[in-house]
């Protein structure tokens, strides 16, 4: 498999991309202040994102953090006293470039998503978080939304993500106490999939990338995009768009993955749909 670079956009540094073996590694960088969201972030997040689903290089993404963060969440100062202070303008289109990285294109993003989640994740970070579409923890990370500790909701989009992901009485006590928990208590939550010692981290989600890169990439694709909107449809209305959107991925497949898979069940009997994946290369 080949390995290569996405140029980083001209002078960033707030985030670092690397792609090995298909995964790209993307990281917040600004391990001195814990990740926290900056407008560079937004706007070198944007820059990463519009690259990665351009680049054939990168089949999975990992969104994790430089150093000891994940990311301890927006910016105080910079998203938000510096912008309150500007014009109302700026403010808005800071806030509207971040909604676009944070879950608006992360969430439909054309390909698979996975947040290693190695320290610190607060607030903000539940957003980036709960937009991908897997989680892997440090089981000695600390979550928390601590928006109430300072006088704040949890707004962005961070209330609607929880209030999705997690049962009301869970969601409620901590977005009300913002008592911190580690990542043993996000897994037993479902907020992350696994929560694994720091050592084990890197190799769990490689193991994980590797397993969803041996799927059919288009149709993983349209079970993310199904699956987001159906929550917000009605059983009637889900059935037709699952109708509709099951042959679209068929007509549009590329690698015409169903014909593969019935031929080498049914005809050649050389592998089992319950235990594993068909044989994409032939
Ligand atoms: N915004 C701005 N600066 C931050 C943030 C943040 N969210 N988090 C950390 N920093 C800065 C600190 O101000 C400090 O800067 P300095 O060195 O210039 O003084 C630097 O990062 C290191 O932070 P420390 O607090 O010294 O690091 P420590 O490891 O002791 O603690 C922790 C880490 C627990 C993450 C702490 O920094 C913290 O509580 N941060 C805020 C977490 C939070 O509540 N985030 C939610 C923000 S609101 C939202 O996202 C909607």
């Amino acid at each position: 498999m080949s390995n290569a670079a996405t140029p980083a956009p001209q002078g960033a540094k707030s985030v670092l991309v690397r792609i090995e073996d298909g995964i790209a590694w993307v990281s917040l960088n600004r391990p001195e202040k814990r990740n926290a969201i900056n407008p560079a972030i937004v706007r070198e997040m944007n820059e990463a994102l519009d690259a990665l689903e351009m680049d054939d290089a990168c089949r999975v993404v990992v969104i994790t953090g430089s150093g000891e963060a994940f990311s301890a969440g927006q910016d105080l100062k910079e998203y938000f006293r510096e912008p309150d202070a500007g014009h109302p303008i700026l403010r808005e289109r800071l806030y509207k470039g971040n909604a676009a990285w944070q879950w608006r294109r992360m969430m439909h993003f054309p390909k698979p998503t996975i947040a290693m989640v190695n320290g610190w994740c607060f607030g903000g970070a539940f957003q980036v978080l709960l937009a991908c579409d897997l989680a892997v923890a440090d089981e000695d990370a600390t979550f928390g939304l601590s928006e109430i500790n300072w006088g704040i909701i949890p707004a962005g989009i961070v209330t609607k993500s929880v209030a999705m992901a997690l049962m009301q009485r869970t969601a409620l006590y901590y977005i009300m106490t913002g008592e911190p928990f580690d990542g043993r208590r996000a897994a037993e939550i479902g907020l992350v999939n696994f929560a694994v010692p720091k050592d084990q981290l890197e190799a769990r989600v490689r193991k994980l990338a590797n397993t969803l890169m041996q799927k059919n990439p288009h149709v993983l694709r349209a079970c993310k995009t199904g699956y987001h909107y159906v929550r917000e449809m009605s059983w009637d209305a889900s059935a037709e768009y699952l109708a509709a959107k099951s042959d679209q991925t068929k007509f549009r497949d590329p690698e015409q993955g169903d014909q593969k898979g019935m031929r080498q069940f049914l005809d050649e009997k050389s592998y089992r749909p319950g235990l594993g994946a068909y044989d994409r290369s032939r």
